[in-house]
């Protein structure tokens, strides 16, 4: 068990990176820290999302379905909140796993954010265990469809937003508080990790189960956490990296690719 090392240890970072070469099988798991330097809030640590500004109970499944119209009032405000002027787009940590994934050292990338900022940035497999915030489903007839002019129907006061299709109303098509996991990305996140000689966590405070307990299902290997905070797997972890994502993950990207 290495102490907290910071983003600067060459040495972790070279073990690591020739640990992820020889792997046959490897993982990243990720959260809202992958998209700070995209602009996204995060929802936790500095500056995190929930505390003054927003109250989670104002987003749990309870809410949406005893008071749909504050509930849609209450999500556009944290959508605009969490997005940036001119809209998001990947950054170098998110290249970086792609680029990891292209060239066949990770199987897949498990991420908790909805904001679609993986699959931008070129990787192919991506389970989104949390849902995407550019999707909304109807809770009728369960028909989905891009958030956006829905949202511009709810700026225009239709709220709660209703389906064309059948009058049922749309949910923005991500996990709520109180909402069970989509059980079979769930099944094949943990599959992945059980198989997994490496897992990389990377920018999640795991916190928030199923998705922060992926780590736990891996049998044997090793595990990376790297989170600007310590995380509650970070003393076990094989490499507790305390440093910038968008730092970390490029230099072990052109280490395990050099
Ligand atoms: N580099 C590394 N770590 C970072 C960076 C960065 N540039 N910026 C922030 N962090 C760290 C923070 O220190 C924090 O520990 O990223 C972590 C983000 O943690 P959370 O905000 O809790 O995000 P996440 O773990 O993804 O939350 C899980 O909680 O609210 C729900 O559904 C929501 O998917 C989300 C889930």
């Amino acid at each position: 068990m290495t102490e907290g090392t910071d983003g600067g240890d060459p040495d972790a970072l070279a073990a690591l990176a020739s640990e992820l070469r020889e792997a046959d099988r490897a993982i990243a798991l990720t959260g809202a820290g992958l998209s700070a330097a995209s602009g996204i809030p995060t929802f936790r640590g500095d500056d995190g999302v929930w505390g003054d500004v927003f109250d989670e109970a104002d987003f749990h499944i309870r809410r949406f379905t005893d008071d749909p119209a504050g509930f849609w009032t209450d999500r556009l405000e944290l959508h605009e909140h969490m997005t940036p002027e001119g809209g998001a787009g990947p950054n170098a940590a998110h290249e970086a796993l792609a680029e990891l994934e292209n060239a066949g050292v990770l199987d897949a990338v498990v991420t908790q954010n909805t904001d679609g900022l993986h699959a931008a940035a070129g990787t192919e497999s991506v389970i989104e265990l949390h849902g995407n915030s550019e999707r909304v489903v109807c809770r009728g007839c369960g028909r989905t469809t891009a958030a956006e002019p829905v949202r511009e129907r709810v700026r225009e006061g239709e709220r709660p937003p209703e389906c064309e299709a059948c009058g049922g109303v749309y949910k923005p098509d991500v996990v709520l508080f109180g909402e069970l996991l989509p059980k079979a990305d769930l099944r094949k996140a943990k599959n992945l990790a059980r198989a997994s000689d490496v897992v990389v966590a990377a920018g999640s405070s795991l916190t928030v189960d199923p998705a922060a307990s992926i780590p736990s299902h891996q049998q044997g290997g090793s595990l990376a956490v790297v989170n600007l905070e310590s995380t509650r797997y970070s003393g076990r972890a094989e490499y507790d990296v305390r440093a910038d994502v968008t730092e970390v993950l490029p230099a072990l990207a052109e280490r395990v690719l050099e």
